[in-house]
């Protein structure tokens, strides 16, 4: 059984400013990264992590009652290649993340900010199409899902038009994968999805 948190945080200064040592955060550093931003509760990543204990698991989210949940019960099921951010997306991708450093994000059911005064928050917009570059292998992917269409054509209309980026076939997750969010919306609402490969 894991006795210790699975949580980090930044602690120093310097690891403030990034980059920061993910890889090394794992008894394995040297196997794939995957990030789930915006973890949630994690049912995704709790999921995926135990059906592919080679993989290393990076969940990401500004909420410590979240990231709490997802720690207490990567530790009952004894997951060892998970690891949990309490930490800003975008902050963690553009200032703390190394180089070439993920395999592949999950990004599912980002805050849509639905509001028109508030889309400046959305998490989709050059910026942080420029820190996923930076950040991914080459190869490596992103998979994106909302079911906030207005909001997921806008997503995609970014993807579309910047040439770093290839669109690849759309990830969905087996059921016993799927997020809480998905779960709530699936047969109620569209849901809009877009994989994409660094080009
Ligand atoms: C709508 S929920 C989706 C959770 C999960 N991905 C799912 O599909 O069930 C959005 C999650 O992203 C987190 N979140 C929203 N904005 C964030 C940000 N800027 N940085 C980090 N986490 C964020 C929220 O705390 C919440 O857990």
């Amino acid at each position: 059984m894991i006795e210790e948190s699975l949580r980090v945080e930044p602690a120093t200064e310097a690891e403030w400013l990034g980059p920061l040592a993910v890889r090394e955060f794992f008894a394995h550093p040297e196997r794939r990264l995957e990030i789930d931003l915006g973890c949630g509760k994690g049912r995704f990543l709790l999921a995926r992590a135990a059906k592919h204990p080679g993989t290393n698991f990076l969940g990401i989210d500004r909420m410590l009652r979240r990231i709490r949940k997802v720690d207490n019960r990567a530790r009952r099921l004894d997951l060892i290649n998970i690891r949990l951010m309490r930490v800003e997306a975008y902050y963690a991708v553009a200032h703390l993340l190394p180089r070439a450093a993920v395999d592949a994000y999950y990004i599912f059911f980002p805050d849509p900010w639905p509001k028109a005064r508030h889309e400046g928050h959305r998490l989709f917009n050059a910026p942080f199409l420029d820190a996923l570059h930076r950040t991914l292998a080459p190869e490596g992917v992103a998979h994106v899902a909302t079911d906030h269409l207005p909001y997921f054509e806008q997503l995609s209309g970014v993807f579309a038009g910047d040439a770093r980026f290839a669109p690849v076939a759309p990830f969905a997750p087996p059921e016993d994968e799927q997020t809480d969010f998905e779960r709530y919306y699936i047969g109620q609402k569209p849901i809009g999805r877009l994989s994409v490969r660094r080009a």
